[in-house]
């Protein structure tokens, strides 16, 4: 293969070089495009063709269905690791040892208490709030607390920041919960392990013992897991866009909630839950809503299916609607909406829309029956995505800081409104 890619503009030819990644992938390196052509740029609306950075953390492969965390897959990783596992192997490169782990995880429960003064940003807001719009804020308000955790350069301080947010964003994860459902603020318990207590966290009443269920432990292990990371994704990118500011590990992942909150994006497992239950109240009438998410004129989207990179089943999907089965089993419970999702699926994957257009059910369109399952409020299901993805986000932007990547500033092409004088108001 050539190293170089030659584009010819006005008989003018510019090489520019190939980049192969670790995958054999490649990439035309265009950072010197403007100079070399006098100003000419690339157009690419949603980043379609365009890679914003080089990473080694995750590879996909949206054709194979291929998911793997810094080489290992994600099939292997969801079986045989256990989430903070994976969000140390995320953050630093490697499998950690059990002393590594044991270190990393009192180091985070060292740091797992939050300021009583966060309380008083939460009680301002009405029950009615929507948990994405809480926890983004009060992420960035984390910022005002910890405010040696800014703009940090030295990898200790880094990873003084890491360890804070992995201590302190459960523990805002449940108090949005709880919030909502008027219990007290729960601490959890320093002597359990990093799932539990945030299972205990969120659901301790304050009158029982909080028992703990291995069924719910395992999988909202398995689901965190599946929600670690996944390469340049719409708020990694926020998150990486933000950090390349130096505006701080806390206010970066605080805009990647925002990003997330989005129903085409994490929004989606709430979306797809509340499609469910309006075709079950619709008697389970699945023919109607496939029409309507192919009716041009119709809004509606087939929510949980489709996918910017994958055009094959998306490789947590097919983990999940396993786990899902085996979740609802163990726990005993029969749930109408499974068997809908089901259905949904099958009429979709036989349908020629779908078919032609490579829509296949992606990460959020089971994961919500898991979450209904384990009584979480169909509203936390898009913040239990954000605990998932909270590693991976982390990993992104202490990769971006250490290669000391550059601001994040992209160009543009100006279609408006060429060069006109002023005309006063008593002229218009
Ligand atoms: C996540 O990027 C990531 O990695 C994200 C994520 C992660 O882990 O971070 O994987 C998590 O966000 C998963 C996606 C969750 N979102 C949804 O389930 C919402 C429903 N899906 C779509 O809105 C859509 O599929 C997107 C947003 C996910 C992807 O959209 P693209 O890549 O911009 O594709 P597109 O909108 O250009 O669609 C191509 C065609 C269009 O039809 P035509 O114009 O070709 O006729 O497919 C159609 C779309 O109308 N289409 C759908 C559809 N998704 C795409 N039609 C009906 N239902 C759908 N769900």
């Amino acid at each position: 293969m050539a190293n170089t890619a030659t584009i010819e503009i006005n008989g003018q030819k510019q090489e520019f070089p190939l980049i192969e990644g670790t995958e054999k992938e490649v990439a035309i390196d265009i950072k010197a495009l403007r100079a070399a052509t006098g100003g000419f740029i690339t157009l690419d609306p949603g980043y379609k063709n365009t890679g914003s950075c080089e990473s080694g953390i995750t590879f996909l492969d949206g054709e194979k269905g291929i998911l793997r965390y810094r080489g290992y897959t994600i099939e292997e990783l969801a079986e045989k690791a256990d989430f903070l596992e994976v969000a140390f192997l995320l953050i630093f490169g490697e499998l950690p040892t059990k002393e590594q782990l044991d270190k990393f995880h009192e180091d985070i429960k060292k740091n797992s208490i939050v300021d009583e003064d966060v309380k008083k940003i939460l009680d301002a807001f009405p029950k009615a709030a929507h948990p994405m719009g809480v926890l983004s804020s009060l992420t960035s308000a984390l910022t005002a607390f910890n405010p040696s955790s800014v703009d940090v350069d030295s990898e200790e301080d880094m990873y003084n920041s890491v360890v804070r947010i992995l201590g302190k964003f459960p523990v805002l994860v449940a108090w949005a919960m709880r919030k909502k459902s008027g219990m007290p603020l729960d601490y959890g318990d320093k002597n359990l392990g990093y799932v539990e207590n945030i299972l205990k966290m969120m659901f301790k009443k304050p009158n029982e013992e909080y028992v703990q269920n291995k069924i719910l432990v395992d999988a909202l292990d398995k689901l965190l897991i599946l929600h670690a990371d996944h390469e340049q994704n719409c708020s990694t990118s926020t998150v990486r866009i933000v950090g390349s500011s130096h505006a701080g590990l806390f206010a970066s992942i605080s805009a990647g909630i925002s990003a997330l909150w989005g129903p085409l994006h994490g929004g989606a497992n709430q979306a797809v839950l509340e499609m469910l239950e309006a075709i079950k109240e619709d008697g389970g009438d699945t023919k109607k809503y496939m029409a309507k998410a192919k009716d041009k004129a119709d809004p509606f989207r087939l929510m949980g299916f489709g996918h910017r990179v994958y055009k094959n089943f998306d490789p947590r999907a097919k983990i999940i609607k396993v786990a899902a089965d085996e979740v609802l089993g163990d726990l005993g419970i029969e749930d109408p909406i499974l068997n809908i999702a089901k259905g949904l699926e099958q009429e979709a994957l036989n349908d020629d829309y779908f078919v032609k257009r490579k829509l296949y059910p992606n990460v959020d369109f089971y994961s919500g029956i898991i979450y209904r399952a384990m009584e979480i409020p169909t509203d936390m299901f898009t913040v239990m995505f954000a605990l998932g993805r909270l590693p991976g986000w982390i990993a992104q932007w202490r990769e971006m800081r250490l290669r000391k990547e550059p601001i994040g500033r992209p160009r543009q092409l100006y279609t408006g409104a060429t060069k006109r004088a002023f005309v006063s108001i008593n002229k218009r």
